[in-house]
């Protein structure tokens, strides 16, 4: 417990000195929100039992053959994703974040797997990268056209017994054919990255004009099976001057000069805010 509170004070300690943020978030970013994270078989398969009783895995279901096999069944996986992150408000951890990225002086970035637009819906715009693109966005199935639409006020009638969605299946307006999200799925040839690109060129401009400011990475619920969200914080934080916070209850080690944190991202966000604004009393008792 002396362990993870002196954690906690070095992590504060280094976001309040800071002169620019970096925040990565996985998965795990979502669940003080009320989302699943797809950890392992049968996290996925209690988040969704209808794909539990065919016995399909994240790796199976979040494939673009679908779209060819089964449109109805792919739509019901992405269409009751996006009803999901739709009605679900993201967590007080967002807004923490939010504040301390506002006062740095050098500005911050957002790196970020997850596809539910809980950051944008918390207010942050302009400056988040997906690298796995974004559910609320839609490409033609048959790359007619290169183009990348908001998926608007779309809903998908889901069927929760069977997991499949009623038609009309969402289609493209140039041709007409069948739509899918812009979400980078596995062995994926037909993602169009080109809104994920522009955001990568954004983060990278602001990476290298940060000279010798002092950066805090403050990552957030990544997990190690797809590591892309893991890999770029430990990038970002071999800078000079550069530091690594790494937030997550089951996963939180990470290369030398990382403070671990081995907690819910909102309990240990709202525990630095804590400290940082020096209303810490009581003592983390988890
Ligand atoms: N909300 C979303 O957009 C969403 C949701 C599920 C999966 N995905 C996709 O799944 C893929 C796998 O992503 P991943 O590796 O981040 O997921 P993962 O499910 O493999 O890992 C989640 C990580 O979060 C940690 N975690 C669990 N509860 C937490 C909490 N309360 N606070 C902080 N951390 C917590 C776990 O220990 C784990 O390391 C990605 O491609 C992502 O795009 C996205």
């Amino acid at each position: 417990m002396a362990d993870l509170d002196s954690a906690l004070d070095a992590a504060a300690a280094t976001v309040a000195a800071a002169d620019a943020l970096l925040i990565g978030a996985g998965a795990g970013f979502g669940v003080d929100s009320g989302l699943p994270d797809f950890r392992g078989d049968q996290g996925f398969w209690k988040a969704y039992p209808p794909l539990g009783r065919l016995g399909i895995h994240f790796e199976e279901m979040a494939n673009p053959l679908w779209f060819e096999r089964d449109p109805a069944l792919a739509w019901g996986f992405y269409g009751h994703r996006l009803n999901l992150y739709r009605r679900t408000r993201p967590h007080e951890g967002f807004h923490i974040l939010w504040r301390w990225g506002k006062a740095k002086p050098g500005g911050f970035r957002v790196f970020t797997s997850n596809v539910d637009g809980h950051f944008q819906a918390a207010g942050f715009r302009g400056n988040v990268v997906e690298c796995h693109g974004s559910i609320h966005h839609l490409q033609c199935c048959g790359c007619c056209t290169p183009a990348i639409w908001n998926a608007g006020d779309l809903e998908l009638d889901v069927d929760e017994e069977t997991f499949r969605a009623a038609p009309p299946l969402p289609s493209c307006p140039q041709c007409g054919g069948l739509a899918r999200p812009n979400v980078l799925m596995f062995g994926d040839w037909g993602w169009i990255p080109a809104r994920t690109h522009e955001q990568e060129d954004d983060f990278r401009a602001w990476l290298a004009a940060l000279g010798r400011r002092r950066l805090a990475v403050v990552e957030c619920g990544a997990g190690s099976a797809v590591p892309t969200v893991r890999w770029q914080c430990e990038q970002a934080a071999s800078l000079p001057g550069a530091r690594l916070v790494r937030i997550n209850p089951r996963e939180p080690h990470g290369p030398a000069g990382t403070i671990s944190l081995a907690l819910g991202a909102r309990d240990a966000l709202s525990a630095m805010d804590a400290r940082m604004s020096g209303s810490h009393g009581s003592r983390v008792s988890s």
